[in-house]
């Protein structure tokens, strides 16, 4: 229940620091070791390619996912879109190894490939919040999310969820083919967990950037580069769900092909710059669009920061910075859609989960 919350989305982003506790205790033994299913730390090691499919919101959680599992343990990782791969498959590898994310484990599109590549007798594993869901049952292997009910439309801790968990499968792969790394997974996200806390307690200034930068906008911007971008597409799907904002996330380094041709005066321009390999060119970005009159809204995490900055967010290991930086646009697209009066929990059009095609 919602409790004191007026919706359940204010309530499901603060229970993010929780989540990532829980996540870090359901996924540790008694010697600080990391606790997998054997059979999937086997199926991640034998095979040669691993296809995520998803959608959605997961589908984002899956881009970051590909990042850590290539990073960390170094197998190739391709991230589909569920209703697109089922039309159009690409061509595949020799061992491939399907990942399924899915919040409810009941989305019809995934389900639709599941059933695909099964009776191509291709393993799979899913990564769910709902352990006796389809898609659970289905899959030869699951992990879950223990982030609890996500009761509102917009999804927001399964999301920080299904990243915290593909960080410790891609951990896990590392270790089990002998890649030692050089950062315990359970301290970072810890560290994750107290920086989430930190930017829950800072509602009142999110509220006010919405003010200030989104105050009567029929669009809106969100440009990064390498992890930030997809953080970025995650970002504009949550504005434009619930407070019906057009919202585009984009790579920084794409505005000059065709988009900075929508930018002018008072244009909402949500820029991420957590990644220090990138902060140059993303901070280019920023002044070619500030040139072109847009309203520029810079949120930067602490190290990378300059004084421009509307919003800067505690330092945390750089693999890992979506599950932080999300956190303020979760709450930007909350408070835009309080701000125009709209359904937060149940935006028109949309339901919890989508289970037709
Ligand atoms: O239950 P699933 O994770 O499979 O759902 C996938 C999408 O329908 C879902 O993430 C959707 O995009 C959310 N409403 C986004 O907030």
């Amino acid at each position: 229940e919602k409790g004191t919350y007026p919706h359940f989305m204010l309530k499901e982003i603060d229970e993010q620091p929780f989540v990532m506790r829980k996540i870090i205790n359901e996924y540790q033994t008694e010697n600080n070791e990391l606790k997998l299913d054997e059979n999937i730390r086997a199926a991640m090691k034998a095979c040669d390619r691993i296809y995520i499919i998803a959608a959605g919101t997961s589908y984002h959680a899956g881009l970051v996912g590909k990042e850590f599992i290539e990073k960390l343990a170094k197998v190739p990782v391709e991230v589909h879109v569920a209703s697109e791969f089922s039309y159009n498959m690409p061509l595949l590898s020799e061992k491939p190894l399907f990942v399924f994310i899915s919040q409810s484990g009941e989305t019809a599109d995934s389900r639709a490939v599941l059933v695909k590549i099964k009776e191509l007798g291709y393993p799979s594993l899913t990564i769910t919040n709902v352990p006796g869901s389809t898609l659970s049952r289905e899959a030869d292997y699951t992990l879950n999310l223990y982030a609890g009910p996500e009761i509102a439309v917009a999804s927001t801790k399964a999301y920080t969820a299904q990243i915290a968990v593909l960080a410790i499968l891609a951990v896990d792969t590392a270790k089990a083919q002998g890649i030692t790394l050089d950062f315990d997974p359970m301290q970072e996200l810890a560290i994750v967990a107290n920086a989430m806390e930190i930017l829950t307690d800072q509602k009142e200034g999110i509220e006010e950037l919405v003010r200030e930068y989104l105050p009567t906008s029929r669009n809106a911007f969100f440009i990064g580069r390498s992890t930030d971008y997809h953080v970025c597409m995650e970002g504009a799907l949550k504005l434009k769900e619930i407070s019906y904002i057009q919202a585009e996330g984009f790579a920084g380094g794409e505005l000059k092909h065709g988009t900075i041709a929508l930018i002018e005066e008072g244009t909402p321009v949500i820029a991420l710059a957590t990644q220090e390999n990138v902060n140059y060119s993303i901070r280019g970005n920023v002044q070619e669009v500030v040139a072109r009159g847009a309203n520029a809204l810079v949120i930067s995490m602490r190290g990378l920061e300059q004084d421009t900055d509307a919003f800067v967010i505690p330092h945390v290991h750089e693999l890992l910075t979506p599950l932080v930086s999300v956190v303020p646009l979760q709450l930007l697209a909350y408070y835009a859609a309080l701000h125009r009066d709209c359904d937060v929990d149940k935006p028109r059009n949309l339901a919890k989960s989508v289970t037709v095609e």
